[in-house]
């Protein structure tokens, strides 16, 4: 196992491990590997979120299944996405800001906000009406930009 990059205890220090440290975090080899699974899983999450907005604005009909079939894939990017912002990946082909582990806990607080966002989601897509999907996916979307105006590069 020792050519795995080891992130487990480095992440823990630099971020007081709180989500990001899910075992996950020691799973990749190197920091590019890293950087490519978070991109991969917000593209993933974000393809999925897309489907609930075109229900909830009407451009495309709505269908209770499919907003839960949906609600549940952001909900889990959400759970893994933010393991790749490991220690040691602020460089390369990366979007991501430095402040991400300058200002740790802030950081830790837009996950923590947009996770809580996506739980409500995937609560209000069981309701199995448009007006509740509709109520739920503004404050998601909304989290995802407030971490990105924050964290992310232009
Ligand atoms: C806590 C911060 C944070 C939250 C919350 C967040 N993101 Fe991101 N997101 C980032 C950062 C940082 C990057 C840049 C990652 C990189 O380039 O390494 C990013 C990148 C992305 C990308 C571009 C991926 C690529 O291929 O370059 C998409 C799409 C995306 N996020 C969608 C979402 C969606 C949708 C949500 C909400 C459901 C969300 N993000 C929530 C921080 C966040």
């Amino acid at each position: 196992m020792s050519r795995f990059f080891s992130a487990l205890p480095v992440c823990g220090i630099a971020l007081a491990g709180v989500v990001l440290c899910t075992p996950a975090a020691a799973q990749f080899a190197k920091p590019e590997d890293a950087i490519k699974y978070r991109k991969s899983a917000m593209y993933v999450q974000t393809t999925h979120l897309g489907r609930l907005f075109a229900m909830a604005n009407g451009r495309v009909p709505f269908d209770a299944k499919l907003a839960v079939e949906n609600a549940e894939m952001v909900a889990e990017m959400s759970k893994w996405q933010f393991s790749g912002f490991v220690a040691g990946s602020d460089k390369g082909n990366t979007d991501a800001k430095p402040e991400i582990w300058t200002e740790a806990a802030k950081f830790q607080d837009a996950v923590r906000k947009s996770q809580e966002d996506v739980i409500k989601l995937n609560t209000a897509a069981k309701v199995g009406t448009l007006e509740a999907l509709k109520a739920a996916v503004g404050p998601v979307g909304q989290s995802c930009k407030a971490c990105h105006d924050a964290f992310r590069k232009e």
